[in-house]
């Protein structure tokens, strides 16, 4: 089959690990006999640089009609540290989601066997972690009406979400729920927020119509003390977009490393894939960014394209790259020597094009050859 997917590499290290998931769909387009046809686009810093703005015309309609969306990260330390910046690299991918629709972003949090060593918790808190977080994604404080005073003395953010755009999202977290251990925990602050009780009301309603799924409640900050004392507990989490951002990025440390970690942001007639990791600018350019995650979005890509065969293979190739320690330096024990970002996503390839491990030659791997015999 063939199709179109739009890569947007971004900024920062964005743009070498879209390079190495790109070497794996292109394994997967020949072990499968598929056709992906790339179409790039710019976004973030790089776009402001060549065009004025972060998100070009152009890179939304390069995305409107593609089969998916491959996107690196975005961000540049330039604008971080400047809070009176009028354009940011950040309000490309806002706008993107935006613009798209794409409402529901998918994490799937696991804890690997082979890397429970690299994780600051203990062992038994994490083995066997296995979760998905379900987080709004375009509406909530990102998009509520924003403002500074003229005198620069006040500001406010507003919090808004109507009961449809809770709604959609909590069907298909309960849905996701029903293929996984049937349970959704929804993560909020109704103890304070009016938004959060209407999330509680509407999400109890829904809740009604997946009777084999069990719902819990817990509020942000308990939610955000029980992913590091017990994270076995939880199945799908559900919650709103900056509570989100916020335990994403904290249950990252489970997995051993936030450069494992791979999301979905889906909307009803487009879907973007990216690793959760920022654009990392330490290491731009070094060739030492983990490219897993990037890697790990195309398996999620390919899925949603209903490729499901394809999908697995990328996954059972990162899964074995983790199993041999061919991996960057954030994963790796102290004594072991690295791999770079580009050796990695070779063996990989290598790997989904030739999954029978009799014919690989594991020897030349640490060597930088190729690893087919
Ligand atoms: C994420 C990021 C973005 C967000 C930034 C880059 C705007 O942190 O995708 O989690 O806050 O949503
Ligand atoms: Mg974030």
């Amino acid at each position: 089959m063939k199709y179109t997917i739009a890569v947007i590499p971004g900024d920062g290290i964005g743009p070498e690990v879209t390079d190495q998931a790109k070497k794996a769909l292109d394994a997967v387009a020949e072990a499968y006999d598929h056709i992906f046809l790339y179409k790039e686009a710019q976004i973030g810093a790089c776009a402001i640089e060549s065009t004025g703005g972060p998100l070009p015309k152009e890179t939304i309609e390069v995305c409107k009609n593609a089969d998916a969306i491959l996107f690196g990260a975005v961000g540049d330390p330039k604008y971080d540290n400047d809070p009176s910046a009028k354009v940011r690299p950040e309000q490309g991918l806002l706008n993107l989601r935006r613009e798209l629709d794409l409402y529901c972003n998918v994490k799937p949090v696991k804890a690997y066997d082979n890397l429970i060593y690299n994780s600051p918790l203990k062992r038994e808190v994490i083995k066997g972690t296995d979760f998905v977080i379900f987080r709004e994604l375009s509406g909530g404080i990102y998009f509520g009406k924003k403002e500074l005073s003229k005198d620069k003395k006040m500001a406010y953010d507003s919090c808004i979400y109507t009961v449809d755009e809770i709604s959609r999202i909590a069907h298909l977290a309960f849905k996701a729920a029903q293929n996984r251990n049937k349970k959704v925990t929804l993560v909020d602050k109704a103890n304070v927020l009016e938004t959060s009780r209407l999330w509680r009301k509407t999400v109890a309603e829904i809740a009604k119509e997946y009777q084999d799924v069990t719902l819990e409640f817990l509020f942000i900050d308990n939610a955000a003390m029980q992913l590091i004392l017990n994270p076995k507990q939880f199945d799908v989490i559900l919650t709103e977009n900056l509570f989100g951002d916020i335990i994403s990025d904290e249950a990252s440390v489970i997995s051993g490393s936030i450069g494992l970690l791979a999301s979905s942001s889906i909307g009803n007639h487009n879907a973007l894939f990216e690793p959760i990791h920022g654009t990392f600018h330490q290491a731009t350019g070094k060739d030492i960014a983990n490219p897993l995650a990037s890697i790990l979005s195309a398996s999620m890509l390919l899925w949603h394209l209903g490729l499901h065969e394809e999908a697995d293979a990328i996954e059972r190739a990162v899964e074995k790259s983790i199993a041999l320690g061919i991996t960057t330096k954030d994963i790796k024990r102290k004594t072991q020597k690295s791999t770079s970002t580009s050796k990695v996503g070779d063996f990989i390839a290598d790997y989904i094009t030739n999954q029978d491990d009799s014919n690989m030659n594991f020897k030349n791997i640490h060597m930088g050859q190729s690893t087919i015999i």
